[in-house]
Parts: C-alpha cells; structure tokens; sequence
C-alpha cells in the first residue's frame, strides 16, 4: 500500500501533483510520501504488540534525519551500522538507548561513541570485535551491553550480495563457537552479555528461512542459559521483502505469525530491524527525459537522473517499475531507460515497454524510498538530488539539492600547486 497514485492521469504524491515537485524543486529528486512511511511503520510494529519488542528501523535503507525523526517519535528505535549513522540518529533525536549497533568492522572511533552515548547495544561480529569493545570501555570505565550476532548459515534465497547469514559471509558468529564466545567473555570484565541477534539478508520474500534462523538461535538461547547466561534481548535482523514486480512477499502480520508461534515462553524483548519494508514503497525517485535516441538495435530514454542517484539497477540488477507522470495512455515501445553517467552499466531500467517518452517528460522510478538516496554518490562530479518530503497537500524539502561549491567544498590544493607547477 501506498500513496503514490494517478489522479485523471496525473501521478500523486497524497494531494500534491509529483510534476507541481519535480517543476519547483527541479529533477532528479527523490519524493517521499508522509502518510505511507507512517502506515509502514506502524503496521510492522503492531504486528507484534503481543510481544515485548523494539522496532529499530534500519537507518542504511534512507537515513535523512527527517525520517529517522519521524519512526524515533513514533516510539521506535534505530539500527545503526556506523558513527555516521549514530551522529544521524542522535541529531534525530532518537533516544539512544533504542540504538543498536551493528556491523562487522567499527573503529575504536566509532565504539567510543557509541559508549559515550550509552546506546542499547552492540551487534558483535567477532571476537576480536569483543575484546576491543570490553578494552574501550576499560578505558572509559564503564560498561558495554553485548548481543553476539548468529550467523546461522542458512540460505535466504536473495540476491548473493545481500545475503549476510550463511557460512562464507563475513557477518556474526558461526553457531559452533558462539557458545565458546560467551565462556570466554566471562573473562571480560567490562562487557555484559545480554542477548543474541541475525540478519541473514535483504529482500526476502518467504518467511521459512526467518523461521529457519530463528530455531537455530532458539536452541542456541536454551544452551546460553542453561550455562548461566542471562539472554535477555533476542534480535531478529531485518529483511523482510517487498513487492518491486511480482513477488509476493510475506505481509508484516505474516511474518509476525510465523515468528511469534517459535516464540512461545521465549523470555526475551524482542528487537527487529526493518529497512526496506518500513521505506520502500514509501518514496519514488524522478527524472526528467533529457533525449530519446533511437538504434538499430535499441531505443534509448536518457533521463538526468543516473546510476550514481539510484544505484540498484545497476549493482544488482534490480528491477524498478517505471512510469509517467503524465500518462498519456497511447503507444508504447520497448526501451532502455539511462542515464546521463559515462558507463554502459548506468541504467534504470532495461528493456521496458513504456508509453512513448518525449524530451521533458518526466518519468517515477517507484519503490525507491529504500537504498536510493542513501547510496547514492557524486560519481562524473553530480550534485545528489534533493529528497522531499510530502504531506498531504504539502510538501517540505529535507534535503536540498547539493550545490556545485559542495563539490569542491571539502578539497584543498596543496601550496605546490597554488600558483601551477613552476
Ligand atoms: N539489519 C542489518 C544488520 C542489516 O545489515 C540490514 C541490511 C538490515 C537490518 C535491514 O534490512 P532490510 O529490512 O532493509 O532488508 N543495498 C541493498 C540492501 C542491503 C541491505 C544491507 N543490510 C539493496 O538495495 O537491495
């Protein structure tokens, strides 16, 4: 569900015509709609009301502080995988003891922050990782909360480069020596560890490899306490999928169901961390049809929004529905639809049957309120788009578009060159 529709035959964002934007604020931009990030986050976090939880939005999946604001006011917390994202969160106002924090490399930087600010806990990777937390926080004497994340080895049936939870991923703890990770930390005196966590990947669109991990970390939880640990936090990860094309993802009551009946008499508080699932479908990216160019052997749609704005076509193949802001229900013929960056691979979309595009028409890019924004780059020296914010009939920019100073803001010339080599 979203609100992302066509009025007579202009697209919507709620009440606010998408061209009315994409004329004022100019393309690319990426335009997010309020009422859908709203309805997203509260339908995966009362999907389990039943059970003592915390929802810790995913902040990669798109990290403005306006959104993360939003989800932290609706009672949420965040997961977090940098000091970046712990600066976002904080600036958000998202209380820190709903941070998480994971990721399998964070510097003795970005752990002293996170100490500082006293988040949740920290999503340990390895054990290396744990005895650098227990001397950081020696070293500011206090303590450190420790969940051990699994890696469970379990297939979630994803794209390779976001499955994270089988044996030859760099991320957690194989099962086999998590229970000789907890003995070991009893030497620690500056961590306590209070739980256990997975993510075994992106973009899911079955529950069975969720229920799968969760099993494996259930037995593992029974173990723990049958030595002596006190697990009291279980976290489940994120991943849960949505509908780009014609999957048919789990809905969030479906998931919760097939998770909740593992979790009989579990003991734990619950935490999840849904990017994708929350954002999605929440946020369309749009661009403005610069040329059309037309080959013997393909008919090309050049848009001013590019591979370094949305980044997913491109990475992994990914497919995005494309469609008009004006639909003009005539002829359609099979495209590419590129952008305007100095590499084959730099497509939106790819072989598409659309509505035939002229110069100036602008085009939405859909489900691309997730990973969008927040991967995109300055690749061929490109401002990063604005991202808008709608409700209702109104709209707020939250990020303006960058500026060409922006771009050279951050770089020096070294005295040597001040004048030109002599
Ligand atoms: N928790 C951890 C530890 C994660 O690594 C991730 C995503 C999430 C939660 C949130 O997962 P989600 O609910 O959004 O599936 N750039 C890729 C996706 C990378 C996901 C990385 N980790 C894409 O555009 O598909």
């Amino acid at each position: 569900m979203h609100h992302f529709q066509y009025k007579q035959d202009e697209l919507y964002c709620e009440d606010v015509p998408v061209r009315r934007i994409a004329e004022e604020i100019g393309t690319p931009c990426y335009i997010y709609s309020l009422a859908t990030l709203r309805h997203h986050f509260l339908t995966f976090d009362s999907a389990f009301t039943d059970a003592r939880h915390l929802t810790c939005y995913s902040a990669k999946a798109n990290s403005n502080i306006a959104i993360l604001k939003l989800f932290g006011s609706m009672g949420g917390g965040v997961d977090i995988v940098s000091g970046g994202e712990l600066y976002r969160a904080l600036k958000a106002q998202v209380p820190s003891n709903r941070i998480v924090y994971s990721g399998v490399g964070k510097t003795v930087e970005e752990i002293d922050f996170a100490l500082r600010e006293k988040i949740l806990m920290f999503n340990i990777e390895s054990t290396q990782e744990l005895e650098q937390i227990n001397r950081r926080a020696e070293a500011m004497n206090t303590r450190a909360a420790v969940s051990v994340r699994v890696n469970p080895d379990i297939d979630p049936n994803t794209h390779p480069y976001i499955s994270t939870g089988m044996k030859r991923n760099k991320f957690g703890i194989s099962t086999d020596i998590v229970m000789q990770a907890f003995e070991d930390a009893k030497n620690l005196k500056n961590v306590d560890m209070i739980g256990l966590d997975c993510h075994i990947g992106s973009q899911l669109t079955d529950v069975t490899p969720f229920v799968d991990a969760l099993k494996r970390l259930r037995a593992l939880i029974e173990r723990l306490r049958q030595r002596g640990a006190d697990i009291r936090y279980l976290d489940l990860g994120g991943g849960l999928g949505i509908v780009y094309d014609q999957e048919a993802p789990p809905q969030p009551h479906e998931y919760a169901r097939a998770l909740l009946r593992e979790l009989q008499d579990i003991n734990c508080t619950l935490i999840f961390e849904p990017g994708r699932v929350i954002v999605g479908n929440a946020g369309i990216f749009v661009t403005r049809v610069l040329y059309t160019k037309r080959t013997p052997v393909k008919n090309f749609v050049i848009t001013d929004g590019g591979m370094n704005d949305l980044i997913r076509p491109s990475l992994y193949g990914s497919y995005h529905y494309v469609q008009p802001v004006a639909r003009n229900l005539q002829e359609t013929e099979i495209v590419d639809v590129v952008g305007p960056i100095c590499e084959s691979g730099d497509f939106l979309a790819r072989d598409r049957d659309l509505p035939l595009s002229s110069q100036g028409d602008y085009l939405a890019v859909m489900s691309a309120g997730a990973y969008g924004f927040s991967m995109s780059s300055n690749y061929n020296s490109r401002r990063r788009a604005p991202e808008v914010l709608v409700t209702g009939g109104d709209y707020f920019v939250i990020r303006r578009r960058e500026t060409w100073e922006d771009l050279v803001g951050s770089e020096t010339l070294p005295d040597f060159l001040e004048g030109g080599l002599q």
